[in-house]
């Protein structure tokens, strides 16, 4: 997986991949609804080369984390930050056999857009809530925005596991609430359309 997501990174320009945002509007709505301070840590799993990073540095944000399982997508997106790189932790990480990650605490909020629905091994989605419930902390929050049931049965080549509302608030399990979610339709830079579920859920 590391060598597939650091070839596509390499060989491409961010802004022409399948999923590039020129603002992830819809992950900003919903971190605007969580209940955070600009000391809070934010964590965005999967971050590729994210603009969801650049916003979360406009919005004051001090305790930003970028992860991702492809050191080629991280060293994009710092040297698009420039000097506002040295305000993000990076880590490189394999959210499937995670050396670093476990090692984080007292996350307010977790943030993934198009990463959970990759791990398609029922061990890889285990080894991802293990994660998930070691470092968010109490009353942390969780933002899951996957393909939709109706959406594409592959992206960036490999086979995805789609989910619905329901189908998320299973996997995190009942120690998390889901306090809203929706459907969204993606617009690709080549044009064609992705339906995505945004879910927020909340630690109880
Ligand atoms: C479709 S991209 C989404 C990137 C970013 N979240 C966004 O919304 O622009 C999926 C990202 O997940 C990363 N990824 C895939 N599998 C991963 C894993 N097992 N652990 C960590 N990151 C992974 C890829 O390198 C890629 O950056």
């Amino acid at each position: 997986m590391k060598e597939h997501w650091n070839k596509v990174y390499s060989s491409r320009d961010t802004t022409r991949l399948g999923w590039y945002e020129e603002s992830p509007e819809k992950s900003l709505e919903l971190i605007d609804k969580c209940n955070t301070n600009e000391h809070d840590k934010i964590l965005d799993v999967g971050s590729g080369a994210s603009t969801l990073i650049d916003n979360l540095i406009s919005r004051g944000y001090k305790n930003i984390i970028a992860t991702d399982i492809s050191i080629e997508a991280l060293e994009k997106l710092k040297q698009r930050l420039g000097d506002d790189a040295q305000l993000v932790k990076w880590i490189v990480d394999d959210l499937a056999h995670p050396k670093h990650l476990n090692d984080l605490k007292d996350i307010t909020i977790w943030h993934d857009r198009a990463v959970l629905h990759f791990l398609t091994e029922e061990s890889e989605r285990q080894t991802y809530l293990l994660t998930l419930q070691k470092i968010v902390k109490n009353k942390g929050y969780v933002i899951i925005a996957s393909f939709s049931l109706d959406g594409a049965s592959k992206c960036s080549g490999l086979d995805v596991r789609r989910y619905d509302e329901n189908m998320l608030q299973e996997f995190l399990g009942n120690g998390f609430k889901l306090l809203e979610h929706c459907s969204y339709l993606y617009h690709m830079p080549s044009g064609d359309k992705r339906p995505y579920i945004y879910a927020l859920f909340q630690r109880i």
